[in-house]
């Protein structure tokens, strides 16, 4: 069978007998007890719930690595890339296996047990995997908190969660810089204590230590035993939880489960990218974020394949970076993010060209929409027009990718994440919740459940409901908005809900408000997305400052750094207007439509402002627009 006709088979199968295909399919997983349900999922009020697998029980880092030690045990499993060149190693499975065993033996005797919450807070470096997969190994719920958070951000989702136990290190090194995560980790602990800290050491920067708290990882490694037998699980017990942010209040805590979760990253890794035995993987991603939990760490190790961890950044030492780097480790899978094509693009051509690529055989894309301009620079310069395109449509909810073009089975079109995979049923409807056939643009849903979607919000059993299926009922909203072409084609216009994706990193327009009014000089503050060349979205800023508060640069430098405090670098505004009004009905709802027309440049589109309680209001924010 070609991948083509492979292809065709799968979709005819799943349609057909569901349950019989997906448990045909749970054999890509090593169980300890072989699941005899499938699915049992109903996004209806009645019976609201989402199992898979649910009586299979199964250890995830039994997939991911004991099942390969005895043909791969040796294989290469994790390449580490430091922040300067070829400052890095090489991982077996073996070794992994190992510091993973030790690692999880270190987590028990600081008393951290099945069920228990692990927030980490790492670098990219292999500890960070070993940290994951130790929780995973002992059946504890791992909550891995990006690197360039801030402490109040840490604080939250180590409260949010109830973590028992931090996992950090001195301190990160990105582009040449240091970065304090301990210092961080220390300021967040504050608000937010832990029973226990392990603390690996990266640069050896100057930290502070509590006693009774504070461990070096390196300390207890050598305590500890490298034997550690594997929790058995259920499927549907929880493997980690992941903050996202959402159109309103605070970030919430995604819940992932065991089996489903495992199963789709397994499958979607293969089918996607069809890792084979000399295959060198390398996403770009960094694990704080669902790409690094899917297709750095879980799905490429579950499928024994060779995953590069990058702590670096694509534009340090030079902007060639990416390029030289694949070359040395001699990768041949290449996936990263629509902001970073753009970038380098930017930067023209030689870059790239002097280096030699030809070991690349596969290119994927993924975090926003992609232009067509990038998709086909990557194309054409990257991929030398010999490399496909795999550009996957997916969400921290999903739990890896739904929509994208299974290589040599579906021809490809600059832009479109084109169709979905075996067992995924988009759909589009309109505001009203109308389904919309044949070509045309609307809101896209999923119809049907599929293994790897998120099974609830932590900490709040309603949130997942209210949020995900009230908004079109029976189905699942995944607040994108979407274009379906004339062969059935998905092109992903963006986010349709008060969420913005800043360089592939989702921000909550809310989230930013109320970092700006906790400000003391602000009064009012409305945030919304602008196109931008590099980012894809901006993030502008409406800000309206307390009576009698001058303006001035210096203030709108204040409020972004301010802003960088509160949340982190990637929340900063990359505009801010100072407003004297913002729009509003006159029940005192902003009217955002307005604001956005006129953050995209389009102060001519604003429409109908006859419901504004004052509509010259309008005319000043355009007028002011001018000099933001
Ligand atoms: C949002 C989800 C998927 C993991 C990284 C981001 C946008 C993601 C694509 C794509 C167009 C995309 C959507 C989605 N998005 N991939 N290939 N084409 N848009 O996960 O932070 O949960 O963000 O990213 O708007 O809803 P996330």
């Amino acid at each position: 069978m070609n991948a083509q006709q492979d292809l065709a088979a799968r979709h005819e199968a799943v349609d057909r007998d569901p349950e019989s295909y997906w448990l045909e399919e749970a054999r890509r997983l090593d169980w300890d007890t072989f699941p005899t349900k499938a699915n049992r999922s109903s996004f209806d009020e009645a019976d609201f719930g989402i199992r898979w697998f649910e009586d299979g029980e199964l250890n995830v880092t039994v997939n991911c690595l004991d099942r390969h030690l005895a043909e791969r045990g040796d294989k290469t499993a994790i390449v580490f890339e430091g922040d300067e060149p070829g400052e890095g190693y090489s991982l077996t499975y073996a070794q992994v296996h190992e510091e993973v065993c030790r690692f999880a033996n270190a987590l028990k005797d600081c008393g951290v047990g099945k069920g228990d919450r692990v927030a980490i807070y790492m670098p990219m470096i292999p500890e960070a995997a070993f940290a994951m997969l130790a929780c995973a190994r002992i059946g504890a719920i791992h909550s891995v908190v990006f690197g360039g958070f801030s402490p109040d951000s840490l604080a939250d989702r180590i409260q949010d969660c109830g973590a028992k136990m931090l996992i950090t290190a001195d301190e990160g090194s990105r582009g040449g810089k240091r970065i304090p995560l301990k210092a961080n980790a220390d300021k967040a602990l504050e608000k937010s204590p832990v029973e226990a800290v392990i603390m690996v050491k990266r640069t050896g920067g100057d930290v502070a230590f509590v006693e009774g708290r504070d461990h070096w990882w390196h300390v207890l490694r050598e305590k500890v035993s490298a034997d550690c037998p594997p929790e058995k699980m259920s499927a549907e017990d929880p493997l980690f939880i992941l903050y996202t942010s959402g159109s309103t209040g605070k970030p919430k805590g995604v819940m992932h489960t065991t089996g489903g979760y495992l199963y789709w990253v397994t499958a979607t890794f293969d089918m996607l990218f069809g890792a084979k035995d000399n295959d060198v993987f390398w996403c770009t991603a960094d694990v704080g974020w669902v790409t690094g939990h899917s297709y750095v760490v879980y799905g490429p190790l579950a499928n024994g394949a060779t995953t590069v961890m990058f702590d670096g950044v694509p534009n340090y030492p030079d902007f060639g970076r990416f390029w030289e780097t694949s070359n040395r480790l001699g990768v041949t899978i290449f996936y990263t993010a629509p902001t970073a094509i753009r970038a380098l693009m930017r930067e023209g051509d030689d870059w790239v060209k002097r280096h030699d690529r030809s070991q690349i055989r596969l290119l994927g894309t993924v975090g926003e929409p992609i232009n067509p301009e990038a998709w086909n620079w990557y194309h054409e310069v990257v991929g030398d027009g010999r490399c496909e395109i795999v550009d996957t449509w997916w969400q921290t909810e999903t739990g890896g990718a739904l929509i994208a073009p299974v290589p040599g089975a579906v021809e490809t079109k600059p832009g479109s994440a084109t169709k979905p995979l075996p067992g995924v049923y988009p759909a589009l409807v309109d505001n009203e919740g109308k389904l919309l056939e044949g070509a045309t643009s609307g809101n896209l849903v999923i119809t049907q459940s599929w293994p790897g979607q998120m099974r609830g919000v932590w900490g709040d059993e309603d949130r997942f409901f209210q949020t995900y299926f009230t908004t079109y009922p029976g189905r699942y909203f995944t607040g994108d908005g979407c274009r379906r072409d004339d062969d059935g084609y998905y092109w992903i216009t963006g986010r349709v809900d008060d969420v913005i994706n800043v360089s592939g990193h989702r921000m909550g327009t809310a989230e930013v408000e109320s970092a700006l009014v906790a400000h003391p000089k602000v009064a009012e503050a409305a945030v919304v997305g602008m196109p931008h060349d590099v980012k894809g979205q901006g993030i502008y800023a409406y800000v309206t400052l307390n009576a009698g508060e001058p303006e001035s640069e210096e203030l709108r430098k204040e409020l972004r750094q301010f802003v960088r405090q509160e949340i982190g670098p990637i929340a900063s505004p990359d505009v801010i207007q100072f407003a004297p009004a913002l729009p509003k009905t006159r029940s005192g709802k902003i009217m955002r439509r307005i604001l956005r027309k006129i953050a995209e440049g389009e102060p001519d589109k604003v429409g109908d402002t006859s419901t504004l309680a004052d509509p010259a209001v309008v005319d000043a924010l355009i007028e002011g627009a001018r000099s933001a």
